[in-house]
């Protein structure tokens, strides 16, 4: 399949099957009510946002969910990270690299794996402000 033209304008873009594919039909995609953790992270350059949502139940992650304005890599890599946190602990979820993402994607060009980051780092946000929310339950 050719590149589609970037939305952001950068221009036409070799993408996998894969990414285009989340990028048409993206999984896990919406506002998550009640949230157990959610994170938002942004990159300044670009412009783009992201938020990632969980539920967790007996420090499993049971359900992930996502909103994303941003590139085509972008959204495939939000839609992607959040099929591959289900079922794992908080903790293995932490190690989800956003090489491990790209590569869940088929890869990505070079110049589109700052995109795949900003999945790692949504995922990290969103943990971390799961186990804050946990500690103040706690007292
Ligand atoms: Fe900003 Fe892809 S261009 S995340």
């Amino acid at each position: 399949m050719r590149g589609i033209p970037e939305i952001t304008g950068e221009g036409n873009m070799e993408y996998s099957e894969k990414v285009i594919e989340y990028f048409r039909n993206p999984r896990n995609m919406g506002k998550m009510e009640d949230p157990d953790g959610v994170g938002k992270v942004g990159n300044p350059v670009c412009g783009d946002v992201m938020w990632i949502y969980i539920k967790v139940e007996d420090g499993k992650i049971v359900d992930c969910k996502f909103v994303t304005f941003g590139c085509v890599a972008a959204i495939a890599t939000s839609s992607v990270v959040t099929e591959m946190v289900k079922g794992k602990t908080v903790e293995e979820a932490l190690q989800i690299s956003n090489k491990a993402v790209a590569e869940t994607l088929g890869g990505l060009p070079p110049i589109k794996m700052h995109c795949s980051l900003l999945a790692e780092q949504g995922v990290k946000a969103t943990i971390e402000d799961y186990l804050k929310k946990k500690s103040e339950k706690k007292g």
